[in-house]
């Protein structure tokens, strides 16, 4: 069975996932995407994108400032509410998140409860819960702890006592250029809105590798729709989003709904898509929320400009109701690569397989001379590397026999190799101008000619 160390050892040992400045002792919370990562990450963006706006006529894209007037973040609720219950260790001051460790200790608890439901809880219960530093189990009265970031942008007077704040969620930017896109796009209601941003949290306990960070990117959808006409779309964006992953090869038996069962005080309703991760079991992946008309009420409110909503056909004022989905891009890419991610036996020993989608490969296909010794295989696998590179991602490999190549590639999800040999250069030859493509899943191989390789592979890709 795999396990997170086992895909957190290869994220390193592959160059997906390096520990954020690892150089200086590591930054908790804090993760880089290394070479493959970055490629697998993109794609995954891409594939994101291509669904929730190529694919929708009545969505359209954006990328706002992360950076955002801090008046944004009153109204928004998070600088007054946007907090974690957190409780110091008397004994090292180790900080614990209360709800998380009572969780593990099989108490329902969650980051939603008022922080006197929490409190009361706590104190029922802190002293079965172990500090995981020293052992001892003595807490401090839990306190909410605001999660926004600070900045001083702007700021030149070293006090900073008036901060800017980086996001606590990406969607903001949507809300305050929602009027922007109505005046300038002609889109009608309903219509989505979606943009993939950075957001930062000050998260009490960064844990379980990509899962829980204090960067991360989200990438969100936000649907507005005309006030109590929310249900019928609610349910349709819910089964698109769980379609979606499945239509990328993630196994369904991975995958659950889950309703939340402490809303948020202006939710209608909310339900999170979760996976199954190896180790951690069964946790949210992204959250589909039915978030009413609060947040642009709240931004109506505080900036003093109209948002209200007016159809071109009646004449009908409104404030639109929205709904949002919600997914943080280091929780897909755990889950596209986890889901991937196989041992198995091939021949006397065994291979590790990444059996992404073609589409989320990092790279779509290696090209090989068959032996690194004969210049014109090398020349001749050259010259087709450098032509399909120009169309994808590609790699070009001569080091160790073959059989190790396949396993570098196999590895890292490559869909096709690609082998020049003697017969592709061998004008007696009935595989003269063909390759040898071998397929990563299979490790079947078919002769291809060169002519139409590349628009073969790019169809598989
Ligand atoms: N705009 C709604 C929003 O931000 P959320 O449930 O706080 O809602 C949405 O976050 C998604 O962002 C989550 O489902 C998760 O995928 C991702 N996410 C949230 N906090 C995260 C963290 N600390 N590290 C990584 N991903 C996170």
């Amino acid at each position: 069975m795999k396990t997170m160390d086992e895909i957190i050892a290869f994220c390193k040992r592959r160059g997906f996932i390096y520990q954020g400045s690892e150089i200086y002792g590591g930054e908790a919370g804090l993760y880089d995407f290394g070479p493959y990562g970055v490629e697998l990450l993109n794609n995954i963006k891409k594939a994101w994108w291509r669904s929730n706006v190529q694919l929708k006529s009545n969505y359209v894209g954006l990328d706002s400032a992360m950076f955002k007037n801090p008046k944004t973040w009153v109204a928004s609720g998070h600088v007054g509410g946007f907090a974690d219950p957190l409780s110091e260790c008397k004994n090292c001051h180790t900080r614990i998140r209360v709800d998380k460790e009572l969780a593990k200790i099989n108490v329902a608890a969650d980051e939603k409860m008022s922080e006197k439901e929490l409190q009361e809880i706590f104190d029922a219960h802190k002293s079965q819960i172990k500090c995981p530093s020293c052992g001892e189990k003595t807490w401090t009265e839990p306190k909410m702890f605001n999660l926004l970031v600070k900045s001083n942008l702007g700021d030149f007077t070293e006090q900073n006592d008036a901060p800017v704040y980086l996001p606590g969620e990406a969607c903001q930017g949507i809300y305050l250029n929602y009027k922007n896109i109505v005046d300038t796009c002609r889109v009608k209601v309903p219509f989505g809105v979606a943009q993939i941003g950075k957001a930062f949290r000050n998260e009490i306990s960064p844990r379980n590798f990509l899962f829980r960070c204090r960067e991360f990117e989200q990438a969100d959808t936000q649907y507005f729709v005309r006030p109590h006409e929310n249900e019928e779309p609610y349910q349709k964006i819910k089964q698109e989003r769980m379609d979606w992953y499945v239509g990328l090869g993630v196994n369904p038996e991975n995958l659950r709904f889950k309703q939340h069962e402490h809303l948020v005080f202006y939710a209608n309703d909310a339900w999170d898509i979760e996976y199954n991760f190896p180790s951690y079991g069964f946790d949210e992946l992204e959250g589909i929320h039915d978030r009413t008309d609060y947040d642009l009420t709240q931004h109506m409110k505080y900036s003093g400009t109209d948002l209200n909503y007016t159809d071109p056909g009646s004449g009908e004022k409104y404030i639109p109701w929205i709904l949002e989905t919600s997914v943080g891009l280091g929780r897909m890419f755990l889950t596209f690569l986890c889901d991937a991610y196989t041992v198995e036996r091939a021949g006397d020993g065994e291979r590790v397989v990444l059996k992404l989608d073609p589409e989320l490969a990092p790279i779509k296909a290696a090209v090989f001379p068959l032996l690194k010794n004969k210049p014109e295989l090398v020349a001749k696998a050259r010259e087709i590397y450098d032509m399909l590179s120009q169309k994808m991602m590609c790699e070009f490999d001569d080091n160790g026999n073959i059989g190790k190549r396949y396993r570098r590639q196999d590895e890292i999800g490559t869909p096709s190799c690609v082998v020049v040999d003697f017969d592709t250069l061998d004008e007696t030859s009935p595989n003269f101008g063909t390759v040898a493509v071998r397929n990563r899943d299979t490790m079947e191989q078919v002769r291809v000619k060169i002519d139409e390789l590349s628009e073969i592979l790019d169809r598989l890709a």
